[in-house]
């Protein structure tokens, strides 16, 4: 089980990791599930503490990583800011309610094995990258893991779960399998670009031939789109952008369709609600119906969750057969015991 490479690594992004790297934490995860089916013991984590700091709300996340860490013999201690000093960078410090991460990164490295934290949306100012920014300042001042449960730009531990239930779905080998990451409509446009985008560098380095739709005005961000190009050639697969929910869903096996909102991707132009609405108004026809789902080959349905329904996607859809999204949800949990067995142990 063990892999030297891995060990003591940060995991902030799939894009600081080789293919056969995250085939090992992936082999890992599928490994330590059919050992949890079997009731095996597996207790790689013995004694090791995992700090959760949630600045966000979550559900699935929370609660995967808190049984991964059980199972695996050891334990999550959940953090909130505001319950603890909000964690803040040099120079946002506020007199009483804050802690500089300098501070809290190297205090919480001394009294656990790792630290994994979750921001994006109010907490960033709606400033893309911010997220990003603060995980990565805690990465440079701490001397154990650091771990994205999701941030403004990725959310890597959801592409774990979500490779591998492909993977069970499509076959292990994914390669040249066809990969729609679609956006589709809400009543929110609170919604970060971290899913889309770390979906396609996932895809990509898997080397499925992915499709990235849209409407236009909802572009991700073009240095991620550059790296997925380079990934999916790389690993003989293919990567195109188009700006048709039917015409990407033709002929797909899996399709992935959510919402993400009208961020500017500049790190200084916050996203505006009022704009991002205008766009997402004009685009209500984009949701996942039984229509279009025909138009695939066979597809399987994904979602992170949670799914705004009827907007997104209709309860026929995400209800039916080809709905992969419990699965897709539990295999957070695998996946996270994979990618932490590796990193921790
Ligand atoms: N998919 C996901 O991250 O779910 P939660 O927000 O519930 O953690």
């Amino acid at each position: 089980m063990s892999n030297t490479s891995l060990r003591g690594r940060d995991f902030i992004t799939w894009l600081e990791f080789t293919r056969d790297e995250m085939d090992a934490m992936l082999d890992c995860a599928h490994d330590l599930k059919r050992k949890q089916i079997r009731r095996e013991p597996h207790k790689l984590l013995d004694g090791l503490t995992l700090h959760m700091l949630f600045y966000n709300t979550s559900l699935r996340t929370r609660n995967s990583f808190e049984t991964a860490m059980t199972q695996l013999g050891g334990h999550a201690h959940f953090l909130q800011p505001g319950a603890v000093y909000t964690p803040a960078l040099k120079g946002e410090e506020k007199a009483y309610s804050t802690e500089r991460i300098s501070d809290v990164a190297r205090v919480l490295a001394e009294m656990g094995d790792g630290i994994a934290i979750r921001i994006y949306g109010k907490y960033t100012d709606w400033k893309y990258g911010k997220g990003n920014r603060i995980i990565r300042e805690f990465a440079d001042w701490s001397r154990v893991p650091v771990i994205n449960m999701e941030d403004d730009m990725y959310h890597p531990c959801q592409d774990l779960a979500d490779v591998m239930t492909m993977q069970e779905k499509l076959g292990h080998n994914l390669q040249g399998k066809k990969f729609v990451m679609s956006w589709a409509y809400s009543g929110s446009v609170e919604k970060p670009l971290a899913v889309p985008q770390s979906a396609i560098v996932a895809a990509s380095m898997m080397g499925m031939e992915v499709t990235l739709a849209h409407p236009k005005g909802l572009d991700l961000d073009p240095k991620i789109l550059a790296a997925s190009k380079d990934l999916a050639k790389r690993h003989g697969g293919k990567f195109r952008v188009i700006y048709d929910m039917e015409e990407a869903f033709k002929g797909a096996d899996a399709v992935y369709p959510k919402a993400w909102t009208v961020q500017p991707t500049d790190g200084k132009t916050p996203m505006d609600p009022e704009k991002a609405k205008v766009v997402f108004e004009a685009n209500k026809g984009w949701i996942t119906t039984k229509e279009k789902m025909a138009l695939t080959n066979n597809a399987i349905y994904m979602h992170c969750l949670p799914a705004d329904r009827d907007m997104e996607v209709t309860d026929e859809v995400i209800d039916g057969p080809s709905s992969v999204i419990v699965e897709e949800a539990a295999n957070r949990l695998h996946g996270q015991k994979g990618m932490l067995a590796l990193l921790l142990g």
